[in-house]
């Protein structure tokens, strides 16, 4: 899972330089495909439910699982999700940014700033002994008290041998509730914010999630593995 993760990671700071106006969501995957098979990993979302690409790649109101395509061009001011997994030995990594293209709102920033310390703080809940509540509870605090709203239609989850094992792991929930985490435990957990409302529409393509009100939506994601005094993040890159 390390390493699978490391992938993951490596590919994922690679594309975000790539993230520029002009560049279409189709160049993005060639190059993320290209990357993990090089690395010695094989696509994780390729194919996983008849997802046909490498990437994620979910732009502004997009909340999560945007397909990529050469029609798409990244513009100025655009925010830009990119998720991934691959799989190394059968083992899974999971993560996901989002990424600014050329100068974007102050909204759209803060947006990406509170969802990046949603993660960072569901983080440090993370420890032998903790709740999945806890966890869960984090995320939804903090981007309630900034104003935002949080997905509900699609949560974090166990990960390991298969790209989404138990438990669920919501964006919201009560601390000092849910499965008691152990050492060893290996989660992704994936915050996705709105700055208006969270309900989710899904597109005619059978996967675009959108926010119903059009609203701009952000998404970070890390793999972890629970430690006994707090956790280890294996999709960082070196
Ligand atoms: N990070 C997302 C998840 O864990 C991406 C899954 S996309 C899919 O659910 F194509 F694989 F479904
Ligand atoms: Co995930």
């Amino acid at each position: 899972m390390r390493k699978a993760s490391r992938v993951v990671a490596e590919v994922l700071l690679q594309l975000k330089s790539r993230v520029k106006p002009g560049v279409s969501t189709e160049a993005l995957d060639e190059f993320a495909e290209r990357r993990v098979r090089e690395m010695g990993a094989v696509p994780a979302f390729l194919g996983y439910r008849g997802y046909p690409a490498t990437l994620c790649v979910s732009i502004n109101e997009e909340i999560v699982h945007g397909i990529p395509s050469p029609g798409r061009v990244i513009r100025e001011g655009d925010i830009v999700s990119l998720d991934m997994g691959a799989v190394c030995d059968g083992f899974y990594g999971d993560a996901a940014v989002t990424v600014a293209a050329g100068e974007i709102s102050g909204q759209a920033r803060r947006l990406m700033d509170v969802t990046s310390r949603s993660l960072e703080l569901a983080l440090s809940e993370v420890k032998a002994g903790a709740r999945l509540g806890d966890v869960s509870h984090a995320v939804e605090k903090y981007a309630l008290e900034n104003g935002m709203s949080v997905v509900r239609e699609f949560t974090g989850h166990g990960i390991g041998r298969h790209l989404h094992e138990e438990p669920s792991i919501p964006n919201f929930g009560r601390a000092g509730s849910g499965p008691v985490l152990k050492a060893g435990m290996t989660l992704a957990i994936e915050p996705m914010l709105c700055l208006g409302k969270a309900d989710v529409v899904i597109k005619n393509d059978g996967w675009t999630a959108v926010s119903a009100d059009g609203s701009l939506a952000a998404h970070y994601e890390h793999t972890v593995a629970v430690t006994e005094d707090g956790c280890d993040i294996l999709s960082l890159a070196d």
